[in-house]
């Protein structure tokens, strides 16, 4: 038999950092990246474009068994494809993401997409970042971190994370979709946004990237999960 392969949960609210840190630790370690939220986001577009409707539970769990994704490592971003089609920027607007939380509810959906995201766990190892990483995808991550921070540290970063893609939005608004999307996020029935019972819990409020970084790889460190 192979040895199983290492894996690393980081899973948390929108605009926590997992993205950001997720990124930076498989870069640091040479390790695959699993963007979860992207897959939610993909079906949620693709429900969008077919012209599904919103509560149609049956399609929206075909499309995520069956669509047609791609992700490329470039040097600066990851780029993402649907059915050969470069949708990057599209998956990441408020739209989609409101979208992609109401079909991330439905257990259809999130059946559909499981064994999609456990195929990404290939050696040397893999980062996968989502709500449900450590709790439900790899329950048996050697490592797995919850990062959190203030709602308004949160709302602040996607703010500025908006402003400098060149889209411009409103600080309150932004807040009140996020406080939306993490209270449907947190209280779903399936796979709801929790910390694993064996998580070590990050609050990055007042932490930047290179500090929790730094704690991430320690935590690994001790576990021997690298040197
Ligand atoms: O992380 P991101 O903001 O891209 O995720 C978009 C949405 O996808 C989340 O609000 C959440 O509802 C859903 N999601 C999920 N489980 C994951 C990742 C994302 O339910 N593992």
């Amino acid at each position: 038999m192979n040895p199983p392969v290492h894996v690393v949960t980081l899973d948390g609210p929108s605009g926590s950092g997992k993205g950001t840190i997720s990124r930076a630790v498989a870069r640091r370690l040479g390790w695959h990246l699993l963007d979860s939220g992207a897959l939610y986001r993909l079906v949620a577009l693709a429900g969008i474009e077919r012209g599904l409707e919103p509560g149609n539970v049956q399609a929206h769990a075909r499309l995520a068994g069956t669509m047609a994704v791609r992700f490329e490592a470039a040097r600066d971003v990851e780029h993402v494809l649907l059915e050969g089609r470069e949708v990057t920027d599209a998956i990441r607007t408020e739209e989609v993401g409101q979208s992609a939380s109401r079909v991330a509810a439905w257990p259809a959906v999130r059946e559909a997409l499981l064994e999609r995201q456990r195929a990404f766990a290939v050696p040397p190892g893999l980062v996968a970042d989502g709500r449900d990483m450590g709790t439900v995808v790899f329950p048996q991550a050697p490592l797995k971190i919850f990062l959190t921070a203030s709602p308004e540290e949160r709302a602040r970063r996607r703010y500025n994370q908006l402003k400098q893609k060149g889209s411009g939005a409103s600080l309150s608004a932004l807040s009140r979709e996020i406080a939306e999307r993490d209270a449907r996020d947190s209280s779903r029935a399936t796979a709801p946004l929790v910390p694993a019972p064996d998580a070590v819990v990050i609050d990055s409020t007042r932490l930047d990237v290179e500090a929790v970084l730094a704690q991430v790889i320690e935590l690994g460190r001790q576990r021997a999960l690298w040197a």
